[in-house]
């Protein structure tokens, strides 16, 4: 194609690039069109991974998390569901084996929210229709000066309110996409050669010194299918509980105060503690700690629960 494009005069890559999107644009329906955003979102991606039962458990907590919204799920070694809304409508995200590793599919139905924006639309254009039986009724003014605007105005703010809504709803996707391939991410070493040179050695105080905000965990190095993190903490962190992963914590300087629902314990300098998977655990530093921390590869600093501390990519450093 892109040769005969290129004999007739046109930029072959242009051309390729419209013949991509074109079939996407047809299949829009004209009342999508009309609306101003699809009804239906659907996403798909293949990992070259196994879906094992831990990885599974693992998704479905990074799933939770990354969804922003309530919802119920559930996984094992034969795949992962979670769903939010009412049947038939809302999101949708399973996991399942295929063969040569593993496929995520992400369903979002709009359903409710085109009912939702039906009714208020309506609400508006009867609102429209009163007052002009109003205006009929007591001025000489013809009631359609009156209803047309309020019919068109109903009728705009319910498309520019569908776009907007759905610009919110790909960014929402696509940060989910995002969290689900970070749980595949370290698999990518097992596709890698394996090293044959050790790596540079790394200095965790020279490293430690190039962290300036706290909190904000950076990546020291990354082993097997697990991360070995640098944190400088201060002040107390947000209440959270990691749903797959256990989370080692190596106090490097400074005293650490890791509290539980039921108890705590102070970490003195040069010992750990491990937060078992599904303990609730809020670290507390009243002054600066370092720490060493190690967990699998894709764990969230905060677990089931989103908040300005989330970081949701963990730099190199
Ligand atoms: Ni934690």
């Amino acid at each position: 194609m892109k040769a005969a494009a290129a004999e007739a005069g046109f930029d072959p890559d242009l051309v390729e690039r419209a013949a991509r999107l074109a079939p996407g644009m047809a299949s829009r329906s004209l009342f999508e069109r009309l609306l101003g955003g699809p009804l239906r979102h659907e996403e798909d991606a293949s990992f070259a991974s196994r879906l094992t039962e831990e990885r599974a458990a693992r998704l479905l907590s990074a799933v939770r998390s990354a969804a922003g919204r309530p919802g119920t799920g559930e996984s094992s070694a034969a795949g992962m569901s979670w769903h939010s809304g009412i049947e038939g409508s809302g999101l949708l995200v399973t996991a399942h084996s295929e063969p040569g590793g593993t496929r995520v599919s992400v369903n979002f139905d709009r359903g409710t929210g085109l009912l939702l924006t039906s009714i208020a639309t309506a609400g508006g254009i009867l609102a429209s229709f009163l007052a002009a039986v109003g205006v009929a009724q007591e001025t000489a003014i013809s009631p359609y000066l009156v209803l047309a605007p309020g019919v068109a105005g109903s009728l705009a703010f319910a498309r520019a309110f569908w776009a907007s809504s759905t610009r919110t709803v790909r960014r929402r996707l696509a940060f989910l996409m995002e969290t689900v391939d970070r749980v595949f991410e370290g698999d990518r070493a097992d596709v890698e050669p394996a090293r044959s040179e050790p790596l540079p050695k790394a200095n965790l105080a020279e490293k430690l010194s190039l962290i300036t905000e706290p909190w904000t965990p950076r990546l020291a190095a990354r082993v097997n299918e697990t991360d070995v993190k640098l944190v400088k903490l201060q002040g107390a962190f947000v209440w959270h509980r990691h749903e797959a992963e256990d989370e080692l914590f190596l106090v490097l300087k400074g005293r650490l105060l890791m509290q539980f629902r039921d108890r705590e314990e102070w970490v003195e300098e040069g010992e750990l503690i491990v937060v078992p998977r599904g303990v609730e655990h809020r670290p507390v530093a009243p002054e600066e700690v370092h720490v060493l921390l190690v967990e699998p590869t894709g764990t969230l600093n905060t677990g089931d629960v989103r908040s300005e501390r989330t970081v949701e990519v963990v730099e190199p450093i």
